[in-house]
């Protein structure tokens, strides 16, 4: 891994083994953009790249320079990264390259959640200042390249040297100029129960996006987006990922002009977006991880998936084994006391689970979700001895307790709503927009911060408490803080994602071994910014198995499996009605942090074996199921839709497990293969099958086949077990494993 700078060719190349990132300071000392690709040799120039070379600056105004950050009002009229308002109401700059320097490792952004590094020599990262002398505005552009990643982490400070203040309208955390268009745009798009689903189109001429104006980074869109060649596939053609680690309001935009080339920018939503920077003070963006890939989008997940994993999350969860648990919502919503909730941990621990997880209604006096949000104090009604003592005698099980919370919330039927109405969001002169029956708090006021800090350290340092859902459920109205002036309103749902990454970093540090799961009305909020606290994440309230294979693959496009909160839950399925078999259940929650979301007091003996089985298996391949490398075999999104397969193999190819997936039933289905991806072509693997029941109930017989084979011709059933056995939602996992 280097940071080149030649100052003849005035030209900086990061590079390592995988990608290559060039820029140039063209005439007029704009910082150009020449190539984001796999690995150039370095030593070399590339000014020719630079179409800028060739025009003739004075003459061609609105000519496609590749800028790496550019803005309006000096010729270029494409989407900008920064856009200000000055004291004298302009809006024009021109920022031309002043200075640079190479620093060891990754600066932190104070206040923001970022990658890191752990070990000397990881990373190394470029800071190149730009200025406008004219405005007396400084932008220092953040460029981190990783030894051993196909990943450059982006980011800007835009910096006030004038002597009045400047209004920012937008600043992007990166802007990419692409040589041409031919690529397509995927992106995560869904909504509440089905998040993440995958979208690719073509780009077209004009501007594309996606986004959220919610105050979170959403159900509908996620932070991420990539853009694939139309042939690109898992394992051919290149992608180029652009990721923002922000929870918040964010855009992720396409812009192709007349002449065909692309322009695309991620950072925080410039709509309703604002921030006064006084004399001297300076704003950092979020960051925004950009990967390439030259082998399809299977290699541009693992690269996200790795430096999510190790590299964003943090803390003393980060690499353990994460634990089953078993949540009581879906058992019992509000209608529970001790005495339910200790025969549902104790069926739970007789079957192997490890961890009772009390959800929403433990506090104030809530039997539905129409008060005490805000009120961080026991039920006595529910739990008349209080947490510690529900807490304790799971403990007593041989169990882990863990605890459900919604921070950011205040219900109108609350004793805090009571004594602070004015800490809910809203403006005075309007009536407040309630959503489940709610308000947001605002998290942008360091009171209502410190506040949560001490009545939640009270609550999680009163029992043994190991694990927190911390939920999120309406999205922000009306948004205004009665604490910040007029000409700051625009700074609000920007502070109020501070504030929650404030709370969210001094909680974690009180309680470093509290395993925390972040969740917003399931996968709200699924995105890089919550991984750095809490490092997995509840993936959606939808659990039926069959409508979870498609969020599941989506959000594996950018997320770890280790991110994936994924549970079997009851049928019918709570929020489709879907009857699937309790293995198919399985057989999709196994890909991800694994538990159950149901009442197992309810089950048969049958079913309570088979559950005894589920874990059992979950627990013996773990460290696959969580750590492994995931390869997505075959699209839910694809094929008219009646089958899926994916895959994750160990480290050190030794092991795998995969997951085949027959959503509907095919007539006359003929023979059929299914090539795997990622073995060790040299090896052979003893491949057998879970669970047998699900086949045809006999045992399950092993064969030995050649990792050669399993990729080259890929894994028969035909006429066999799977196609024998007749009907919908039936699920198959191949366990492989070196002999
Ligand atoms: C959200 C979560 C659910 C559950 C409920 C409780 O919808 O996603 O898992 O915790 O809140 O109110």
């Amino acid at each position: 891994m280097t940071i080149e700078w030649s100052a003849d060719a005035r030209e900086f190349h990061l590079r390592n083994d995988k990608i290559s990132y060039v820029m140039r300071v063209l005439e007029r000392d704009w910082l150009g953009h020449l190539y984001f690709g796999s690995a150039l040799a370095g030593d070399r120039s590339y000014a020719h790249l630079a179409p800028g070379e060739f025009f003739d600056f004075s003459n061609r105004v609105g000519e496609p320079i590749p800028l790496e950050y550019p803005t309006g009002g000096s010729g270029d009229f494409r989407i900008p990264a920064l856009a200000l308002e000055l004291s004298d109401g302009s809006g024009v700059l021109d920022l031309r390259y002043s200075s640079h320097r190479v620093l060891p490792g990754k600066p932190a952004i104070p206040g923001l959640p970022s990658t890191y590094v752990e070990v000397g020599g990881e990373a190394e990262t470029l800071e190149v200042t730009l200025a406008d002398a004219v405005a007396q505005i400084e932008v220092k552009l953040l460029y981190t390249i990783y030894r051993d990643r196909p990943v450059i982490v982006r980011g800007a400070r835009i910096v006030n040297r004038g002597q009045t203040p400047v209004v920012l309208r937008s600043a992007m955390s990166a802007s990419l100029d692409l040589p041409d268009s031919d690529w397509q745009l995927i992106s995560l798009s869904g909504d509440w129960a089905r998040e993440r689903h995958v979208v690719r189109q073509g780009l077209r001429p004009g501007r594309q996006s996606v986004f959220s104006l919610r105050g979170a980074s959403s159900h509908q869109h996620n932070p991420f987006v990539a853009l694939a060649r139309p042939t690109a596939t898992e394992d051919t053609g290149e992608a180029i990922g652009l990721s923002l680690a922000y929870s918040g309001n964010f855009l992720a935009e396409a812009e192709v002009e007349p002449l065909g080339t692309a322009r695309v920018r991620t950072g925080i939503n410039p709509e309703g977006f604002s921030w006064l920077l006084e004399p001297g003070a300076e704003f950092a963006t979020p960051e925004a991880v950009l990967v390439f890939s030259a082998a399809g989008l299977g290699e541009l997940s693992h690269a996200y998936h790795d430096l999510f994993r190790e590299r964003m999350a943090r803390g003393s969860w980060r690499d353990k084994p994460r634990p089953i648990v078993i949540n009581n919502w879906e058992a019992t919503y509000f209608d529970f006391d001790e005495p339910k909730l200790l025969a549902i941990a104790t069926a739970a621990k007789e079957m192997g689970i490890e961890m009772f997880v009390l959800d929403d209604g433990w506090f104030g006096h809530r039997d539905d979700d129409f008060s005490s949000l805000g009120d961080w104090k026991v039920n006595t009604t529910k739990l008349p001895d209080g947490i510690e003592s529900i807490a304790r005698k799971v403990e007593a099980l041989g169990m882990r307790f863990g605890i459900w919370i919604e921070p950011e919330m205040v219900s109108r039927r609350s004793d805090l709503f009571a004594a602070h109405p004015e800490w809910a969001i809203g403006i005075p002169s309007r009536p407040r927009t309630e959503s489940r029956n709610q308000y947001v708090l605002d998290m942008s006021r360091p009171e209502v911060v410190n506040h949560l800090f001490d009545v939640l350290s009270a609550v999680l340092g009163s029992a043994p408490i190991s694990y927190v859902k911390w939920d999120m459920n309406r999205n922000i109205t009306e948004p205004f803080s009665t604490a910040l002036p007029a000409w700051r309103q625009g700074e609000f749902l920007h502070r109020y994602i501070l504030g929650v990454y404030e709370l969210y970093d001094r909680l974690t540090k009180a309680f470093p071994g509290i395993l925390f799961e972040s969740c917003a009305g399931g996968g709200g909020r699924f995105d890089p910014g919550m991984l750095a606290f809490a490092p997995q994440t509840w993936t959606s309230d939808n659990t039926d198995a069959i409508e979870r294979i498609k969020i599941q693959w989506g959000t594996s496009l950018a997320y770890p499996l280790s991110s994936m909160a994924a549970h079997v839950s009851a049928v019918p399925n709570h929020q489709v009605g879907r009857i699937t078999p309790l293995a198919t259940r399985a057989a999709v929650a196994f890909f991800g942090v694994f538990g159950y979301e149901l009442d197992p007091t309810k089950l048969s003996d049958e079913e309570r074996s088979e559950v005894a089985d589920q874990v059992a298996f979950y627990k013996k391949w773990r460290q696959l199921f969580q750590r492994g490398r995931f390869l997505r075999l075959r699209s839910p999104f694809e094929g008219g839709r009646d089958e899926a397969a994916w895959m994750t193999v160990a480290d050190d190819m030794r092991s795998a497990v995969v997951g085949h997936y027959k959503i509907l039933s095919r007539p006359n289905p003929g023979p059929q293969r299914l090539r795997l991806r990622g073995l060790d072509p040299n090896a052979t693997y003893r491949v057998s099958t879970w669970p047998s029941a699900n086949v045809d109930g006999g045992p399950p017989s092993a064969i030995d086949l050649g990792g050669d084979e399993l990729m080259a011709a890929g894994l028969v059933f035909a006429g066999g077990r799977e196609s024998a056995t007749q009907g919908d939602f039936l699920a198959l996992v191949y366990v492989l494993e070196a002999v």
